[in-house]
Formats: structure tokens, C-alpha cells, sequence
């Protein structure tokens, strides 16, 4: 069968795949740094080389920011078409200090692979390249007909992507999309996931006194910017988890019973998971657990503060200024827009009186919800225990990945989540890492993904 032929190929070149991934993950595409604009167009040209090598039609598309790949093989009437997203750009490596090897340089340990973009998104996306190499090269075609759009703005939620897919809609019609960017339930847990957050991302700047101040002389007759900031910042969220922007809960759906109950009968220890994590305690929400509060309720977090003296020792300052970046995690029937307007007008409300503030409104995604009662998601889970041995579970996660809404939304069509990760990979903090063996399971399973769509 054509199948046996892929999963014998797949296992000839195991170590050759894993050599090719450590060469990818050596190009440091980091999207947000401008240091690395060449470094992004060579993992760029990296993988149109190797779809190119794989026969199919391969371009590089320019935008005003990192390029896009696009590739698709010929097309073939009467079976579906499947279009494959994934991000060859990653975070900042920094912090460099916790890297126990240089992020840059793949390192094996334990069987897990250990570099920046390990998981994310180089080595989960690389496995959909291996699977369609493996039926180009074992069979000669490819089951199905398969598109290609590997991104290099994931990371910086960049604007080119959107206006790509809304120009070139007949270019990337498709009957379903996938994306392996997301993370397993646990080790031999492997997962379909079926709903993601959505992202409001802000920043928000306060200005005191025309300069920094002496802080004995002016303290207390002056209004302090990092004390305003900070009273700003605590009134978005009670002592009960709840964000307290008015109007935030109106278009949240309230989690149903259902799905609490298929929740809880997942294995999850809030003690191992708070172990895992290392806080003296949980917190979150009031009346939700530590799984409905990561996937399904929305969220608030400070992701950066900054103001006022940072250098080493004490300095008696009254500084000027302030910033803050925080965002809001959101969830489905939210929208990133209304939340901004909400926000504006809680600010104003809540803003001590001697400071100005401005808000710079970043990025935003809406959450999406996949409908699981589909024939596709059937097929995937086949696939899945094909790769892994094991039926998924389904599962939410509190990410965001913001194409999923954009694909609905200009091409109508809904994405099966396959994530090959797990929960401890620590993308985007220091010693990320990919397990080698999820790596090849994953192979297989796209292998076997694209045959199993067609018998639907
Ligand atoms: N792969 C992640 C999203 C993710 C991580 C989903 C873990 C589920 C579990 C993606 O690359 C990412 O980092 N997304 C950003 C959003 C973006 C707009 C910057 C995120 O979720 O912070
Ligand atoms: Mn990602
Ligand atoms: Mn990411």
C-alpha cells in the first residue's frame, strides 16, 4: 500500500530529517529584531529550497516586512485540498543568561531538542514538510492537493499576512487547514485542539512633571507617574480574578456544563501543574479551575513595566514618565476592538489626577472555537493514533495564533489544531525544547493526515 511506502521512507531518513531542522533552527529568524532581517529572508529561502527540492511549486513572496512561502503541488480534480500553515520566525532568545546551550545552536538532551524555535514554530512546522517529501519521494504524489503558507511575522502579529490572504483568496482556497503549533495535553496525551484565545495587546504611557525630580523635595506635592501607573494598572482586575472594565463580560459565553465536565475528567493535577510552574500558590478567577481559567475565561497580565530609576543602588528620583505593557487574553464572541474602546473609557475613570497618559493599542487576534463534530477532525484523529499510538483528547489552550480567525473569517474554512508540543517546552522563555521522538510521531501523523482526509 501507498501508505506503507511513506512510513518506510519516514523511517530511513529519521536522522537526515533531524540534521536538516538543526540546520533551520541555526538561522536565528528572530521577527522582531531588525538585526535579523537577513537571517529571516535565509530561513525564508531555506524552506522554499526545500519544497522546491520536493517538486512542488515554490515561491518567495516579498512583503513590506519578512517574506512569505508559498507552495502548492499540481492540482488534481476530486480530492480535497489541504493548506498547511506555519511560522518560520521566533521569538527573542533573550535572556541569554538561562540558556543552559546557545539558543541558536541545537543541542540534543534526554531526547529533546534544545534551541529557540525548537517547538515553535520550526520543528512542529517542519514535519508537514517531511510528511508531503515522503509521499513525493516514496510515491511519486501526493494524496490530496496541498498548499504551503510558511509566514515570518507570527511573532510580531505583523499586518502582511492579513493582507496577503485577503489579496490572494483563489490562491489559497482550500477545503481545510492545518496548523501544528500548539502543544500535546502530556507526554503520550496527544491532543486535537479546538479552541484558541484571542489577544488585545496595549501599552500604556504616563506623564508626571516636565523632568525627573528630586523625590524628597517634590514628593508628595507632586503626582508620581510610577505611582499612577501603578494605581491604573491594579484597577483593572479584583482580588477575585475579575477584570473590572465595564461591559469586558458582556459578550463572553458562559462555559457550559458540558464542557466543565469533559474538562475535568482530564488528568490534571492543579499541584504537579503549580509545582511545574514554582509559585507558593494558584490564583485566578473565583469559581473556575486552573484549566477553565488557562483556556476558556479571559485574562489580564502585565507583561512589562518600566520607569523611574533602573541602574544599580538606590536613586532618590521623582521620574517623569512611566510605560506599561499589558494585554488581555480573550475569549470567544470578544472583540479586540470593542475591549480597546472599554479600556479607553475605564482609563479616563480611573487616572489620578496631576498625570496625563497616552494608550498605544498593539496587535490584536479574536478567539476562535473549531467545531469538532467534522468529518477532517475525524480524520485527524485517526492520524494522530496512527503517529502516536494513541487516540487525542480534545482540548482549548490559552494561546493565540492569530491566522485561524483570518482564515475563517476570508477563506471560510475551519483549521484542525494538531499540536506535537508539550506543556514544559518553554517556548518563548529560555531552553526551549521539541522531543525528538514528537518530531518524528508528528511525521507520521501528517503523513497519515493527508491520507485519511481523502476517505472522508
Ligand atoms: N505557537 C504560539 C501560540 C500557542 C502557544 C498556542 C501555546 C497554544 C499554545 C504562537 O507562536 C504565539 O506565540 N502566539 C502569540 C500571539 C501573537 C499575536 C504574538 C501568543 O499567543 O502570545
Ligand atoms: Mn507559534
Ligand atoms: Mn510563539
Amino acid at each position: 500500500m501507498a501508505i506503507d511506502r511513506v512510513d518506510a521512507y519516514l523511517d530511513a531518513h529519521r536522522d537526515e530529517f533531524v540534521e536538516q531542522l538543526k540546520d533551520l533552527i541555526r538561522i536565528p529568524s528572530v521577527s522582531a529584531q531588525p538585526d535579523h532581517d537577513e537571517d529571516t529572508k535565509r530561513a525564508a529561502a531555506f524552506i522554499r529550497d526545500d519544497l522546491l527540492r520536493m517538486g512542488l511549486e515554490t515561491e518567495l513572496i516579498e512583503t513590506k516586512g519578512h517574506p512569505i512561502v508559498f507552495a502548492q503541488s499540481p492540482y488534481r480534480p476530486g480530492v480535497p485540498t489541504l493548506l498547511i500553515y506555519g511560522h518560520y520566525d521566533v521569538q527573542p532568545a533573550e535572556p541569554l543568561e538561562p540558556w543552559l546551550s546557545p539558543p541558536f545552536e541545537p543541542t540534543v538532551r534526554d531526547g529533546n531538542l534544545h534551541a529557540r524555535g525548537a517547538t515553535d514554530d520550526k520543528g512542529q512546522m517542519f514535519t508537514h514538510l517531511k510528511a508531503a517529501e515522503a509521499w513525493l519521494k516514496s510515491v511519486g504524489e501526493l494524496p490530496l492537493n496541498v498548499k504551503f503558507l510558511i509566514e515570518g511575522e507570527e511573532e510580531v502579529g505583523g499586518a502582511n499576512l492579513e493582507r496577503f490572504v485577503a489579496e490572494n483568496k483563489e490562491k489559497l482556497k482550500c477545503d481545510f487547514a492545518v496548523i501544528s503549533d500548539t502543544s500535546q495535553f502530556a507526554p503520550g496525551m496527544p491532543a486535537i485542539t479546538y479552541g484558541l484565545k484571542g489577544l488585545a495587546y496595549f501599552e500604556l504611557i504616563v506623564q508626571g512633571p516636565r523632568t525627573d525630580l528630586h523625590s524628597g523635595t517634590f514628593g508628595g506635592a507632586v503626582a508620581n507617574p510610577c505611582n499612577a501607573l501603578a494605581v491604573m494598572l491594579a484597577s483593572l482586575k479584583g482580588a477575585d480574578g475579575r477584570i473590572q472594565i465595564p461591559g469586558f463580560y458582556d459578550p463572553v459565553v458562559p462555559l457550559e456544563d458540558w464542557e466543565r465536565a469533559e474538562f475535568a475528567k482530564l488528568p490534571f493535577s492543579e499541584a504537579e501543574f503549580q509545582a511545574g510552574v514554582g509559585t507558593t500558590s494558584l490564583e485566578g478567577e473565583a469559581g473556575y479551575t486552573t484549566l477553565e481559567r488557562k483556556w476558556a475565561r479571559p485574562t489580564c497580565d502585565v507583561n512589562g513595566i518600566y520607569g523611574g530609576y533602573q541602574g544599580p543602588g538606590p536613586k532618590t528620583v521623582l521620574p517623569a514618565r512611566a510605560g506599561a505593557k499589558f494585554s488581555f487574553r480573550l475569549v470567544p464572541n470578544q472583540d479586540p476592538d470593542v475591549v480597546a474602546e472599554q479600556l479607553q473609557a475605564h482609563l479616563k475613570t480611573v487616572c489620578p489626577p496631576g498625570v496625563t497618559y497616552e494608550l498605544i493599542v498593539h496587535h490584536g487576534a479574536p478567539a476562535v472555537l473549531v467545531e469538532v463534530d467534522m468529518p477532517a477532525v475525524r480524520a485527524a484523529a485517526r492520524a494522530i493514533e496512527a503517529g502516536f499510538g494513541k487516540p487525542p483528547v480534545y482540548i482549548r489552550e490559552g494561546g493565540s495564533i492569530p491566522v485561524v480567525g483570518l482564515l475563517k473569517e476570508q477563506l471560510k474554512v475551519d483549521t484542525l489544531l494538531l499540536g506535537w508540543g508539550q506543556n514544559d517546552d518553554n517556548l518563548h522563555g529560555p531552553n526551549e525544547k521539541f522531543s525528538l521522538a514528537d518530531f518524528h510521531r508528528g511525521t507520521r501523523a501528517s503523513a497519515h493526515l493527508f491520507a485519511e482526509l481523502v476517505k472522508e
